[in-house]
């Protein structure tokens, strides 16, 4: 009898001090990941504070980002193609474009765009307000070609005239290109999406399961770290797309678009991560619908490696932690008829 309790007792302290270890061991993990990965990172979250000053301007922004009248024809908002409940982009839209011919770059997500470095597939453009000018006067976006019309247009509605006035109250001509912009831009920086990677970054060990960090190592260990970096694990730098192996499709060559230098054939942007889980297809082409996938091509043409299937399973475990809550009430479309 004594013996059995005693071999009880000594069964349970081992059993202990095995988990008790393997506990030490996924946090000894856990900490490492956060060192490789902490400085270039600056934690997501919701920024109150910016939400509650700039109230006035967010909303109008927000009624902007849902009006077809800021498209040439009136047929098409932001939110068309940038569809705030599909994670800030529109694959089926872009899918079905690109059938009849009508389309040009996979659109990217809107969310987070307001910390990257350079926007659009070739990295072309390094403001946001740059971006947003040029969002509606490209004939791939609103096709704006005349910013009198618009201004026109929004003048002739009389709930503008009063959003526009109480958010612009110092402008002369509340109603003008620029506050269009600026009131669009104060609503997409609230577009952020704060996901289990912040809050791991902050140094909760929980936030991610073993397998992701397991993932996490593996994505460092295959270099994307090196290029996809920053918060955004992207959108700070231009690469050559087809380093070690020609990509395939060479029908856009990116930045050798706006610098005609031959140097600059196919260097695309590096793309952003964040919610990448949730916005196939991929790359720049959409020549990816898995993301699986495109982690395997990218270890072809940008690194020279082969990646199983299931080491790019692991990979992409680990991206589905960049996956971050959509704002419901930030993003609910405005219900009144504007007339
Ligand atoms: C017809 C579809 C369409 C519409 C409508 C549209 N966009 Fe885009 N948007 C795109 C495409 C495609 C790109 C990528 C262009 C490129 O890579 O050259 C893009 C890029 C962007 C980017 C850059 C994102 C990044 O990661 O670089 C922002 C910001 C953006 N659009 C905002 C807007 C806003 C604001 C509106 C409304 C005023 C708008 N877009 C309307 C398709 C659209
Ligand atoms: C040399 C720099 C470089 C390296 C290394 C690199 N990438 Fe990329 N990555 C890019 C560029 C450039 C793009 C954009 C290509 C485009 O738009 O067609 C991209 C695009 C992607 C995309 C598509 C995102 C989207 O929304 O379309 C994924 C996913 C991705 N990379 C994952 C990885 C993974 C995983 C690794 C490591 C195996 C990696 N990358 C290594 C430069 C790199």
């Amino acid at each position: 009898m004594y013996s059995n309790k005693a071999f009880t007792f000594l069964f349970f302290v081992i059993c202990l001090s095995f988990q008790i270890s393997s506990q030490t061991n996924i946090n000894q993990e856990a900490q490492s990941l956060r060192e490789i990965l902490m400085p270039y990172f600056v934690p997501v979250e919701q920024d109150n504070q910016y939400l509650n000053d700039n109230q006035k301007k967010i909303d109008l922004g927000r009624h902007l980002y849902f009006d077809k009248r800021l498209s040439l024809n009136s047929t098409i908002s932001c939110n068309s193609c940038h569809d705030l409940k599909k994670n800030g982009t529109n694959g089926a839209f872009f899918l079905k474009e690109k059938e009849d011919g009508n389309t040009f770059r996979d659109t990217p997500t809107i969310y987070n765009v307001a910390t990257l470095s350079m926007f659009n597939a070739d990295g072309g453009i390094t403001s946001l307000k740059e971006k947003l000018r040029h969002s509606l006067i490209n004939p791939y976006e609103m096709n704006v070609n005349d910013e009198h019309i618009i201004v026109q247009r929004l003048e002739d509605v009389s709930t503008y005239n009063t959003l526009f006035r109480s958010a612009f109250p110092k402008s002369d001509k509340a109603i003008s290109f620029d506050n269009i912009i600026e009131a669009l831009q104060a609503f997409i920086k609230g577009l952020e999406t704060p996901a289990p990677i912040d809050l791991f970054i902050k140094g909760n060990n929980n936030a991610l399961s073993k397998e992701e960090i397991e993932g996490g190592y593996i994505f460092n260990s295959k270099s994307c770290y090196s290029c996809h970096t920053g918060s955004n694990f992207g959108g700070q730098m231009i690469q050559k797309l087809g380093i070690n192996e020609d990509w395939p499709n060479k029908n856009d060559l990116g930045y050798y678009r706006i610098k005609k230098i031959s140097a600059y054939k196919m260097f695309f942007r590096v793309a952003p991560l964040r919610n990448v889980e949730k916005t196939a297809p991929y790359f720049h082409d959409a020549s990816a619908s898995q993301l699986w996938y495109a982690v395997k091509l990218m270890g072809r043409h940008e690194r020279g490696l082969e990646i199983n299937k299931e080491e790019a399973l692991k990979i992409q475990l680990f991206l589905s932690t960049l996956s971050g809550e959509i704002p419901k009430d930030y993003i609910k479309e405005p219900k009144y008829l504007l007339n």
